[in-house]
């Protein structure tokens, strides 16, 4: 009896155990395999800071990522938007493997697997690191921390905005130069994967590019700067056609983010260009923007790391690269206590001093004014909004009305000087405004001891033709910062001996 019911049941329990596995068992394993394929969320991590720094993820690939084998493409499809070869020829810095071959992506861009696909996006580094070269036939040192000064921030936007509008951004022509490059697609990444990347790429670029029209309209800022506060706005969908005029054309240099400790203990200073906001972790995650993360993307504990890294990261000393003379500088030494320290700090390392960190108003300091102007009230109130409801609610941005004393670490490595990189050299600096250069190059990496500035009277470098800055344009201006206190109107002897101090800072 049981027996006969054993074989009367078992092929229906077989059907049932095959359909249950066709309709649960294979989808269910096609589910895992797809969601292990496209729900990963997985960037390339590094042990150490400095490479974290370098390399490292803080989250700006998840919204604005460009496909790993897409960014590697690019250059080849589109070599016309590009000033030279590469994104080398955007100033980006490319460092070698240990076996003598150059990286596959720049200083400055961190690589995440997220959605089924390898992305690549701008980390902190792109705008804080550059090189340094003692003469033009030496090799450059790449140094963190300092102001990209290489980098054309508005040439690499250009490029992808171009590129994307241009009829060879398609699967007909990228593939095949992701292949020719050695990228190994399989099926799934060749027949649907990538052609629907570089369809979405493409509308998104395109997108973008309406709501950053005015930077198409904007002078060049060249490389090393950036229009800090407008690009904010862009991002608050302000009506950029509608903004006053005087608020455009505000290039910022890039700083330099050394010794972040110093500027936050044991006083929070004013910081960012014109003072507007005193605490570095906000000024951090405000900066996480320029790397393409928003509030639900950002990688805070990725950031933090940089953070930390940030807090006592130093400069290299001038020494290491050239010689100063030390009696010199001992000359130089009281002429800065007496005119500079109280705003500058008691040295390149002691920030102690009784206005540092503090604004000076506009109307005494005297620089160009746009950069100023270009953080508005509104865009503060704006900005108070953007984390709301997190706990890391931006609540310190103020609207100010001149700009910062700041500490001078890693002076030296922080040329051209000022706000918007007006002056070409610290000895150009303790000129009178009508004696500073009217215009000058910038983007060399190749450097001027005797001036203490990047060489700028050559129109080339590496090859490369160089951006003239002509100070007569709206936010290039050159002046202020002139008088008996800024030290303008010491003798030419003083002047060198000061020039020699700073060498040590
Ligand atoms: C697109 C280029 C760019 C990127 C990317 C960028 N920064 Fe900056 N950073 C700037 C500029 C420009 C300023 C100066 C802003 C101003 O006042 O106009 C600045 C200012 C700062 C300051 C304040 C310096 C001072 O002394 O006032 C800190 C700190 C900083 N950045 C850290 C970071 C960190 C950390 C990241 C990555 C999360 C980052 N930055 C990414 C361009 C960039
Ligand atoms: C009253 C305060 C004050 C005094 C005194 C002063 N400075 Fe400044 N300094 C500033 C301010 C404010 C800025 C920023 C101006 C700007 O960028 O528009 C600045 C900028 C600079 C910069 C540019 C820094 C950079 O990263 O580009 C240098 C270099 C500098 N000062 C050196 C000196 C020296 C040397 C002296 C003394 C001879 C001096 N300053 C005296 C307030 C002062």
């Amino acid at each position: 009896m049981n027996d006969d019911l054993q074989t009367a049941t078992s092929p229906w329990k077989r059907r049932f155990f095959v359909l249950f596995f066709l309709a649960v068992g294979i989808p269910g394993f096609i589910g895992l395999l797809l969601a292990k394929r496209f729900g990963e969320d997985v960037p390339v991590d590094y042990a150490s800071p400095a490479e974290h720094f370098k390399y490292g993820s803080t989250g700006g690939e998840h919204e604005m990522g460009f496909p790993y084998w897409i960014w590697r493409a690019l250059p080849e499809v589109c070599p016309q938007y590009l000033p030279g070869k590469g994104y080398r020829s955007l100033g980006m810095v490319y460092e070698k493997n240990p076996d003598g071959s150059e990286r596959d992506l720049p200083v400055g861009t961190s690589k995440r697997r997220y959605q089924g696909i390898d992305r690549v996006f701008v980390n902190c580094a792109v705008c804080h690191v550059s090189t340094v070269r003692t003469a033009a036939d030496r090799e450059p040192t790449v140094v963190l921390g300092m102001p990209a000064a290489t980098f054309d921030m508005k040439a690499f936007e250009t490029f992808f905005f171009r590129c994307a509008a241009d009829p060879k951004f398609s699967k007909e022509y990228i593939l095949p130069e992701i292949e020719r490059q050695g990228g190994e697609l399989d099926l799934l990444d060749r027949y649907l994967v990538y052609p629907v990347a570089i369809a979405i790429m493409r509308d998104r670029v395109l997108a973008l590019a309406g709501r950053f029209d005015w930077v198409f309209k904007q002078r060049d800022w060249g490389p090393g700067r950036v229009d800090t506060f407008n690009s904010a706005k862009v991002i608050f969908n302000f009506p950029m056609a509608h903004l006053d005029p005087r608020e455009f054309d505000a290039p910022a240099d890039f700083p330099s983010i050394w010794r972040q400790r110093q500027r936050k203990e044991p006083k929070e200073m004013q910081l960012h260009w014109d003072g507007n906001n005193t605490t570095v972790e906000e000024r951090n995650k405000s900066a996480a923007f320029g790397t393409g993360t928003t509030p639900p993307t950002i990688d805070l504990g990725r950031i933090k790391r940089v953070e930390a890294w940030i807090m006592d990261a130093e400069p290299p000393p001038f020494s290491q690269f050239f010689s100063v003379d030390l009696s010199l500088a001992a000359k130089g030494a009281p002429l800065y206590q007496a005119y500079c320290a109280a705003c500058h700090g008691a040295s390149g390392r002691d920030f102690t001093g009784e206005h540092v960190g503090q604004v000076v108003p506009l109307t005494k300091i005297g620089t160009d004014r746009r950069r100023l102007d270009s953080y508005t009230y509104t865009l503060a109130v704006n900005q108070a909004t953007l984390y709301a409801g997190y706990p890391w609610r931006f609540t310190h941005f103020q609207k100010t009305h001149g700009y910062a004393n700041m500490p001078l670490d890693g002076l030296w490595l922080r040329a051209p000087y000022l706000h918007n990189g007006s002056v070409p050299s610290l000895r150009d600096l303790l000129e009178p405004a009508a004696k500073r250069p009217k215009a000058f190059y910038r983007g060399n990496d190749v450097y001027d001891p005797v001036k203490v500035g990047f060489v700028s009277d050559k129109a080339q470098a590496n090859g490369k033709k160089l951006f003239l800055l002509d100070t007569a344009q709206p936010g290039n201006g050159n002046g202020g910062h002139e008088g008996k206190s800024y030290g303008t109107e010491l003798t030419p002897a003083e002047k060198t001996a000061l020039v020699e101090y700073l060498k040590t800072f």
